[in-house]
């Protein structure tokens, strides 16, 4: 039986820095940790609380549950095909070690989704997405752990219904499995994907594949180190909102009144708005309310200025939601779980 303990300060454990407290934590190193932990006489009967490195979760206080600390191991290639590899990630790993550990091997595709904070078995929960890539394109399965049977089960990409910081694990299977390791592939050749304007200086400098996948991976960090807060000097949790979506017709209402709006057309005919630029039209970036801010070089980022509690945090949320409701007649979604 994997070690329990008791009463522990959630607040290191979650990227924000906000304060809470779990009844019971327990740290989960495989397959047989969470079986065990879901069959205790007690344990087991407790709602449970997943967590991994804290970095898409807004505690808005202690949490009366079992706190599963996912902390599986390992990082190796598992399958060299003639065109992709296959790599397989305990889900405690780091997300970042991962993309790193993949380039010092020689193994690229991962770099557009350098620096995200978090671990490997998160990223398809909320099918992590920068820079012109998501997860789910490098996705080929995971394991998880069925919680009401305790069975190991593996889920294909069809079986995770990915979708915009979205997948089962938030929707119909949310509280259902517990990821414990995670295989992406790694299309062979490697060709760079610049596509994103923050990349697209790179092209410039030369002829496309001449690119090596380092200097996505360096140019990637420095664009993440100049706009987002490192949640070790400034807690956050990144992109506080989802990029809203609206349909063509609320769309071509909506240029009409305000003309310099940044959209994103989609291959459905929607359009995606940026979140950042709607809040940051409503005046909100660098405000703060209380000791919860909107960061300064990004207005999607709430940050903890220093003793915030979550629901400090939700409160700001709420009062941008109103006036970018208010301005633009559109809702802005909230991307981490909120407890
Ligand atoms: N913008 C503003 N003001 C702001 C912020 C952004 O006008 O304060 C404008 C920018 O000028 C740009 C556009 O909004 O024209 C997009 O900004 P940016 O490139 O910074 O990306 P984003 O849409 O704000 C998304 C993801 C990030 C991801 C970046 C890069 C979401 C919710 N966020 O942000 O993901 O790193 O693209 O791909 O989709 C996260 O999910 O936690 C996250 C950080």
């Amino acid at each position: 039986m994997p070690l329990i303990e008791n009463n522990v300060d959630l607040q290191p454990y979650n990227t924000f820095g906000l304060p809470g407290r779990a009844s019971r934590l327990v740290r989960v190193r495989s397959e047989d940790d969470v079986r065990s932990a879901i069959a205790h006489p007690e344990l087991g009967r407790m709602p449970r609380f997943i967590l991994g490195g804290g970095s898409n979760v807004m505690l808005t206080g202690d949490v009366d549950a079992l706190v599963v600390k996912v902390e599986v191991p390992g990082l190796k290639l598992v399958e060299t095909r003639e065109d992709e590899w296959i790599v397989e990630a305990g889900a405690g790993e780091s997300w970042h070690g991962l993309v790193e550990w993949t380039l010092a091997r020689g193994l690229p595709g991962l770099e557009n989704l350098a620096f995200i904070p978090g671990t490997v078995g998160a990223a398809p929960v909320q099918n992590i997405g920068a820079y012109g890539l998501e997860l789910s394109e490098r996705f080929e399965s995971l394991d998880a752990v069925e919680l009401a049977s305790g069975l190991t089960r593996t889920l294909d990409r069809e079986e995770c219904r990915f979708g915009y910081r979205d997948s089962i694990f938030k929707g119909d299977a949310a509280g259902s499995f517990l990821i414990t390791r995670v295989r992406l592939r790694l299309p062979r050749p490697w060709r760079p994907l610049l596509g994103y304007p923050d990349l697209s200086t790179l092209k410039e400098q030369g002829a496309t594949p001449s690119v090596a996948p380092t200097e996505v991976f360096d140019r990637v960090c420095t664009v993440r180190r100049a706009k987002l807060p490192d949640p070790a000097v400034l807690g956050n949790a990144g992109s506080f909102f989802k990029n809203p979506v609206i349909c063509a017709r609320q769309f071509s209402a909506l240029i009409e009144r305000e003309p310099a709006i940044v959209h994103y057309p989609l291959p459905g005919g929607d359009y995606k708005l940026a979140a950042g630029w709607l809040i940051e039209a409503c005046g909100w970036k660098g405000r703060n309310m209380g000791r919860a801010g909107v960061h300064d070089r990004q207005a999607l980022v709430l940050v903890n200025r220093g003793g915030a509690s979550g629901r400090a945090v939700m409160d700001l949320a709420a009062a941008i939601q109103q006036s970018v409701f208010e301005r633009f007649a559109i809702r802005l979604e909230p991307e981490p779980t909120v407890f």
